[in-house]
């Protein structure tokens, strides 16, 4: 990760933008003209796993994402590549994969294959992916790809898609292709932030408000642990499971809840002894979460940025020992940042398990932060983790 002060991404992603565009000429040779596109990742702030159990989220998109350049075929062929290495994935659009390949082209073919098969009269293409996101530090790289594959194929093949149909092409691939249960929120949130504003997305209803973020008072940092977990992905899936198993449990005894967003605090203490103890741990996050995040919006709309943070570093309390998705040096970023003064709040972000601390940070008081951070995370784990500071970014778009 590049560190540089948030107000200069915006024109360093367009320049760097160029070079990846330039990169692929260089590496592929002349061809059709090459257009340059940019998918923000996210943070989310609060509602930690709640999005798959319909409670409210609080993401936002950031100026850190995926670049694409892409450029049209005569023919039905496609040459997809990465800056991670040299190799191209090449193929025929006739003779999409119906599997997964654990690779990462699952991820651009699984939204490929969904918006083929609803017309499958498309020219091929060379795509070159690229970015400034770290990949699998919670930041949601997988979800900047789907999303942004979306918008550039909307735009190539020209299709028109909404917003929302670029959601269900990014949430399919995810889900149906690759096979990761994971909600709703990355692909809204990335889809649907606006600039300097945090995102509220109810996961049940689907209703969305957005709240400005004062930048002169608050600033969005993330600490990378730089720890990455293969196993996550079951991980994760596993705790899905729980928090099904969880609302299968109670529903019976609160009849009108639709998911487990929906069973009281009451409900769990009175009738928590029917799941098994880990089960009962996971819906005890889910349910303090879900009023963790109502307070947390309450004080966002009410400037109280000092209880706001205080929700956050609460839920990353409960993450560790109720949901069990963080991990050592999760914790000890966390517990350096609540020794900064300035600090709002911080937790894990992401699924867990590895990967980012949020923070929440007084403007004034950013400066010394990184060093701080850093200078105690090597002193326990033998290196120094990565710092940045972002601002709330819009949507996929194209650069001209
Ligand atoms: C991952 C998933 C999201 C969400 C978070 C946890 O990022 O992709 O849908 O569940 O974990 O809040």
């Amino acid at each position: 990760m590049a560190n540089q002060p948030s107000s200069d991404v915006t024109h360093s992603n367009d320049e760097l933008l160029r070079e990846h565009g330039q990169l692929l000429e260089r590496r592929l040779g002349p061809g059709a003209t090459t257009r340059l596109f940019f998918s923000p990742g996210r943070v989310n702030l609060m509602g930690a796993h709640l999005d798959y159990n319909g409670g409210m989220v609080m993401p936002s998109a950031i100026d850190r994402g995926s670049f694409f350049a892409v450029r049209p075929r005569a023919d039905r062929k496609f040459r997809l590549g990465t800056t991670l290495d040299d190799q191209w994935v090449e193929g025929d659009l006739d003779q999409l994969p119906a599997t997964r390949s654990g690779n990462w082209s699952d991820y651009p073919l699984g939204v490929i294959s969904f918006l083929q098969a609803q017309d499958a009269h498309v020219c091929g293409f060379d795509l070159l992916l690229g970015g400034n996101l770290p990949i699998g530090a919670g930041l949601s790289s997988s979800a900047s790809i789907c999303v942004g594959v979306a918008y550039v194929f909307g735009e190539l093949w020209e299709r028109g898609l909404g917003e929302m149909e670029r959601i269900e092409a990014a949430l399919w691939a995810e889900r149906e292709f690759i096979g990761v249960h994971c909600g709703i929120m990355d692909p809204y949130a990335i889809s649907m932030t606006r600039p300097g504003h945090l995102l509220i997305l109810d996961c049940k209803d689907l209703s969305v408000e957005h709240v400005p973020l004062d930048s002169s008072k608050i600033t969005i940092a993330v600490a990378d642990t730089g720890v990455r977990r293969e196993l996550a992905q079951g991980a994760f899936n596993e705790r899905v499971a729980q928090c099904a198993a969880a609302f299968e449990g109670l529903r019976e005894f609160d009849p009108a809840a639709t998911c487990l967003r929906d069973i009281s605090a009451e409900t769990l203490e009175q009738h928590g002894s029917v799941l098994e103890s880990v089960v009962r741990l996971r819906a005890q996050h889910v349910v303090d979460e879900v009023q963790r995040t109502l307070l947390a919006r309450a004080a966002l709309l009410d400037g109280d940025l000092v209880q706001f943070g205080a929700q956050m570093s609460a839920a990353h309390v409960s993450l560790r020992d109720l949901y069990e998705v963080s991990i050592p040096e999760l914790d000890a970023l966390v517990e350096s940042a609540c020794h900064w003064e300035g600090l709002y709040g911080t937790r894990l972000t992401g699924a867990g398990f590895g990967g980012c601390t949020v923070m929440a940070v007084d403007t004034e008081h950013c400066s010394g932060l990184e060093a701080h951070l850093q200078e105690d995370f090597e002193r326990q784990f033998g290196h120094r983790p990565h710092v940045e500071f972002f601002r709330p970014s819009p949507g996929p778009r194209e650069i001209l």
